[in-house]
């Protein structure tokens, strides 16, 4: 089949390539000619565990190709696939220029029968919008040409984006026309073949499901953190806590880790932009904004144990930072809890030696030569000289430190852990001063 893909980003990149791996013919477009040139070197933009080879693979074969040509991409695909950003308005409702400006691109170019299949993040009421603007273009072309538009949402996560897309949980079709229907279900077919997982729905429960699913992971997540805060006043446990509740099978044990908060470019961008839908419609998510509110807080937790520890003495102190991206297995730190301790302890006149296995160059593209940040090329220079160690990403080499070494190295011996990576108990009997989130402080 052929399939035009519009925006290069990470859900853009990863939808092209996972449908070229299948065999399709696949011709992804985007504005920056630069990213472009770069993809059709075979250098991509993102780091995605196995994406690059596969860019390659399919590149080589022709199956996958890059083009800032608009009038070729429209006439390529009878898929027409939107995949741009929606980042957030100053106001946190999404921003749907990208999306309307593709459109618009669509309905000036096509020739023929297109389908519109939305992929981006975008509130419910957004696949009309493009229609009645698609409506107008081809009516001011004076072009009459049949086209649908399908809200088909992606549930992508990052690190895990290929596997998820090549074995997804569900695919939501939402379309309002059964002929789009039949022509999405053959589109993905190849995904679909040890069991059913195609949900069919109509365009504005599609574009909720995909707002729906985030904020109820964030949710579990906010709520997990709230419960850690309260442990930590009564003198419980957080993590037997979380077993006690997971083995609920209603409740479960996915996704209700307490830490530093939640990050990244979906969770915080999606919460604030279902918040905002419903305020425009006069209607007050009561839940969504607290959900938002202990995030923010959360994100902060961290940084007030350590100012605690220190009674407020951080000036000239030297924190060892593991952990710059927003969750292992990526770079992005959009978002990211380790941005706002690490600007935090900068602004109390404390040095930060970071170290993260991905995410060091987008940690220097984001604060430059920024003073009180050091980025290190190993975890263990992060500590040299330093006095405490924070662990804000659950990257697998900090799974299991040499607790010995870590207290020999340490000025003050004290480990503060977003992650509740470690036993107490171990870090105790290495002599080690073990703050975490929503357990008793171990020392
Ligand atoms: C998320 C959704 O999972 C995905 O379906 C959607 O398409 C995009 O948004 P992603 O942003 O890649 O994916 O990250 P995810 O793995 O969901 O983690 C989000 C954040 O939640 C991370 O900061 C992570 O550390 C945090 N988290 C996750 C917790 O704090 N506790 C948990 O129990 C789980």
């Amino acid at each position: 089949m052929k399939i035009t893909i519009f925006g290069t980003g990470y859900v853009g990149l990863v939808t092209g390539t996972c449908l070229a791996e299948v065999g399709n013919d696949v011709l992804c477009m985007d504005i920056d000619q630069q990213k472009i040139d770069k993809l059709n070197q075979g250098i991509i933009p993102i780091y995605e565990p196995g994406l690059e080879e596969m860019v390659k693979e399919n590149h080589q074969f022709g199956r996958l190709r890059f083009t800032t040509d608009a009038k070729m991409a429209v006439d390529h695909g009878l898929f027409q696939v939107v995949a741009v950003g929606t980042p957030p308005d100053e106001d946190g409702s999404a921003d749907l220029q990208y999306v309307l400006s593709v459109a618009k691109t669509i309905a000036e170019h096509m020739t023929e029968y297109r389908v519109v299949v939305d992929k981006s993040t975008v509130p419910v009421g957004t696949a009309d919008k493009v229609k009645s603007l698609m409506q107008k273009t081809l009516a001011d072309r004076g072009a009459d040409i049949e086209f649908d538009v399908v809200s088909n949402p992606e549930f992508l996560k990052e690190g895990a984006a290929i596997s998820d897309f090549m074995k997804p949980d569900r695919i939501i079709i939402g379309t309002d026309n059964p002929r789009t229907t039949e022509l999405l279900k053959a589109l993905y077919t190849p995904f679909n073949r040890s069991h059913e997982r195609i949900i069919a729905m109509d365009v504005r429960s599609a574009e909720l499901t995909k707002y729906a699913a985030n904020a109820m992971l964030a949710t579990k997540i906010s709520f997990m953190n709230e419960l850690a805060n309260l442990a930590e006043h009564l003198g419980a446990d957080i993590e037997q806590v979380r077993n006690g509740i997971g083995s609920d099978g209603r409740i479960g044990y996915h996704f209700i880790y307490p830490g530093c908060g939640y990050g990244g470019s979906c969770f915080p961008k999606d919460v604030k932009a279902l918040e905002r839908t419903a305020k425009d419609l006069g209607y007050q998510a009561e839940l969504l904004s607290a959900v938002e509110r202990v995030n923010d807080r959360q994100k902060h937790v961290l940084f007030r144990k350590i100012h605690q520890h220190f009674n407020g003495q951080l000036k000239g102190k030297i924190f060892a930072l593991w952990g710059l991206s927003f969750k292992p297995k990526t770079d992005d730190m959009r978002e990211a809890p380790s941005r706002v301790l690490l600007e935090a302890l900068i602004d109390a006149g404390a040095t930060v030696q970071a170290f993260d296995p991905e995410a060091l160059a987008e940690a220097k593209r984001i604060y430059g030569s920024k003073a009180g940040l050091v980025l290190c090329k190993s975890q263990s220079e992060a500590l040299e000289n330093a006095d405490a160690l924070c662990v804000v990403t659950e990257w697998k080499n900090f799974w299991s430190p040499d607790f010995a070494q870590l207290k020999l190295k340490l000025k003050e011996a004290v480990v503060f852990d977003g992650r509740n990576l470690y036993e107490p108990k171990q870090l105790k009997a290495a002599g080690l001063t073990y703050y975490c989130i929503g357990r008793p402080v171990s020392h």
